[in-house]
């Protein structure tokens, strides 16, 4: 059973939860899995930077699945691979067990630092990894609304992001540090380092890696918060359902305290006004003030997943 629709098919019921968006009932789960998991992983080889290491335990075939990140890795000078699916055809833990650790002797030989994201129900898997010196690096919850014309919420005054914003919301994105975030959660980075990254990330996210960023526009009240999104338009006709996503912010607790509300609110409004049905965002399980903030807006928790990585460096 070594064909590759046959190893799919026989982790379907947990592959399914790979897809970003498992907890959108409206996305037919026809589609989903085709669009988001089973092509996703068929044409994974076609993909630069992406590799397949095939190891055979006790004469069962296991097949786990690598993008080599090549902007991480140049800039934390840490060769940096995520794990993306492992694919097999059996429910021995002991076997997998084994299939893990053989894994990880290869990538420890080739000096590499690896992460995977893994859906809660995926729980064979969980257990070989964690049994197989990942660590634990954060506990990840995704939150979602639908029915957005329905969102009635009072409105804030609200601008878009601009260059000149750049280095002041560097040093908002430096200064709020979040302690259970990947990045600051995994030792492998030093804490300035991640805070640094973050600070990068929201200057990407200016000059266009986001499609919007958000910052207050309250005469009286300086633009140190901000909210990113991305409406992922690309993938509006090809699943036949219009989501977009919610993705990096922070709010001052100096200057800023409560805004945080006032920009996922406004970022609703936004993203319906582009024309999204569903809006999702992904948080740590710590972060209550978020978790409060989005079911207060009528978000609703959507699924979890866990962060692991492992680090022989
Ligand atoms: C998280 C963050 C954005 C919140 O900013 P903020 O708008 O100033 O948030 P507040 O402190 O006003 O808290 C928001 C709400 O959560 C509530 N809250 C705060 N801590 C809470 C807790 N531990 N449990 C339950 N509710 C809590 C507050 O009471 C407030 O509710 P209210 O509007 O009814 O008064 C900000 O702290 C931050 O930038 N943190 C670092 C970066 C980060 O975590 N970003 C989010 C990543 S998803």
């Amino acid at each position: 059973m070594n064909d590759l629709t046959d190893l799919i098919s026989a982790r379907s019921n947990e592959l399914f939860y790979y897809s970003p968006y498992n907890f959108i009932h409206d996305f037919s789960k026809e589609i989903q899995f085709k669009n988001c998991v089973e092509n996703v992983i068929i044409n994974f080889e076609n993909e630069n930077n992406n590799n397949v290491y095939k190891i055979t335990c006790d004469g069962q075939l296991h097949q786990f699945y690598v993008t080599k990140l090549s902007w991480d890795t140049q800039y934390f000078g840490i060769n940096t691979i995520k794990l993306k699916y492992v694919l097999y055809a059996h429910q021995n833990f002991g076997m997998l067990q084994n299939a893990v650790r053989e894994f990880l002797n290869i990538i420890s030989s080739e000096k590499k630092y690896c992460f995977i994201e893994i859906p809660s129900e995926d729980i064979l898997l969980l257990k070989a990894i964690t049994s197989n010196s990942f660590n634990l690096i954060e506990t990840r919850l995704t939150y979602f609304r639908r029915n957005l014309s329905a969102f009635n919420n009072e409105r804030y005054a609200v601008r878009k992001a601009n260059l000149s914003d750049t280095e002041n919301l560097k040093r908002v994105a430096r200064v709020m540090r979040n302690d259970f975030d990947r990045f600051h959660a995994d030792p492998v980075f030093s804490k300035e380092i991640a805070d640094e990254f973050l600070a990068t990330y929201i200057e990407q996210s200016i000059k266009g890696f986001a499609d919007v960023v958000l910052v207050p526009d309250e005469t009286g009240i300086p633009a140190d918060s901000f909210l990113t999104a991305n409406y992922l338009k690309d993938d509006w006709t090809k699943n036949k359902i219009n989501i977009s996503k919610m993705v990096l912010s922070a709010v001052s607790a100096q200057t800023n305290k409560g805004w945080y509300k006032k920009l996922v609110s406004e970022m609703t409004y936004h993203l319906y006004n582009e024309g999204a049905e569903y809006i999702y965002m992904n948080t740590q399980s710590t972060n209550r003030a978020v978790i409060y903030t989005w079911e207060k807006l009528g978000y609703k928790l959507g699924c979890t997943t866990h962060i692991l990585s492992y680090n022989n460096l």
